[in-house]
């Protein structure tokens, strides 16, 4: 038995080819704070940005790796289909709508998927995106006490069959929408969902391993044929912020993700600080998961091991935060190195380009 639980996502990391357009899609038209812009600390000639609410807080963290040359991923087994972000309210995500429609993203939604509403597009690179409200939550078919107990079947209203596509098409918010208002802000990661060939494997997988417990078993609403499982950090009563991690299951497929551009990179967890980060690190090992030692990358300590469908994990632990090398109220601004790489900085510099 699992005696840790992580709380939820610290972060996810994601691939893009071109800096400047991931800050001003990112930044600008999604409105998150750049709370740090380094580089690649494996690769020093590429900029690693990360973005956040609060100064970074965990479970809003969503970084970037730029590798401009890389070719295009794929999702599959292994990897992430989309990831979705927060929004409080339905009224807020059809503000969304109209911004990024106005902005000439393609976006599609609402669509209700019954736990949540959920509005779909892409980022430049290709990654799937998702806005989906906080509500009404995973208690709207089965007690909150009991979540994920039986397979559930969507009700056939929320069944391809079953919408009014070309209301949906029609749904937006009557006004532009220039600025990214207090009620729009995006509350980090809702959900990501990824893609596995065993559902039961992987779900026996994230249970013993990180303590995350099964909250829905249902289809995908999209193709009743592949079943969704959800799991998240869950106490038998609330569900964790940050926490839920969901699956599309393709039994057998063989249909790996392809990693690359417009693909999430890797998904980390949350350790508290470096003590807790080694109790992980023991546990894991006491199943028999090959886990690497402790890195350390400046504004968290980081672990890597990967699921048995391949899907690339870390856990990062909450301390010390993007605090540690510049003032909080002017994360972002300087390109910052880690030590290390202070005696390069002019060279690093020169290859970079700039960001503003
Ligand atoms: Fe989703
Ligand atoms: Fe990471």
């Amino acid at each position: 038995m699992n005696t840790l639980t992580t709380r939820g996502f610290h972060h996810i990391t994601m691939v893009a080819t071109d800096a400047p357009r991931t800050l001003h899609f990112y930044g600008e038209l999604l409105g998150l704070e750049l709370v740090k812009k380094t580089v690649n600390f494996d690769d020093p000639g590429a900029y690693h940005l990360y973005f956040g609410r609060d100064g970074g807080r965990p479970g809003t963290i969503l970084t970037f790796f730029e590798w401009a040359h890389a070719r295009r991923g794929h999702w599959g087994v292994g990897g992430v289909h989309h990831l979705a972000l927060g929004v409080a309210t339905p009224q807020a995500q059809l503000k969304w709508k109209r911004r990024l429609t106005d902005a000439g993203v393609q976006v599609s939604g609402p669509i209700d998927r019954g736990y949540f509403k959920s509005l779909y597009f892409a980022d430049p690179d290709g990654q799937v995106l998702e806005i989906a409200t906080a509500g009404p939550g995973y208690a709207i078919d089965e007690p909150a006490e009991a979540l994920g107990r039986e397979l559930i079947t969507p009700v056939a209203e929320r069944l391809p069959a079953g919408r009014d596509e070309q209301a949906i098409a029609r749904l937006t918010h009557p006004e532009p929408v220039p600025v990214v208002t207090p009620d729009m802000q995006l509350d980090g990661i809702h959900h990501i969902t990824g893609i596995t060939d065993d559902l039961e494997e992987a779900g026996d997988f994230y249970e013993r391993t990180l303590g995350l417990r099964i909250v829905k078993k249902t289809f995908n609403q999209d193709d009743a044929q592949t079943k969704h499982y959800f799991w998240a950090n869950y106490d038998g009563a609330t569900i964790g912020a940050h926490s839920a991690l969901t699956l599309f299951g393709w039994p057998g497929s063989r249909n790996v993700a392809r990693p690359g551009a417009g693909q999430t990179h890797h998904i980390a967890f949350r350790a508290e600080n470096a003590e807790e980060q080694l109790a992980w690190r023991d546990h894991l090992l006491s199943l028999g998961v090959e886990v690497t030692p402790v890195r350390d990358r400046s504004y968290f300590e980081s672990i890597y091991f990967h699921a048995p469908d391949g899907q690339l994990l870390e856990i990062a632990t909450d301390t010390p935060g993007f605090a540690i090398d510049e003032p909080s109220e002017h994360l972002g601004t300087t390109l910052r190195l880690p030590e290390w790489l202070e005696p390069q900085r002019a060279d690093i510099e020169r290859r970079l380009v700039p960001l503003s």
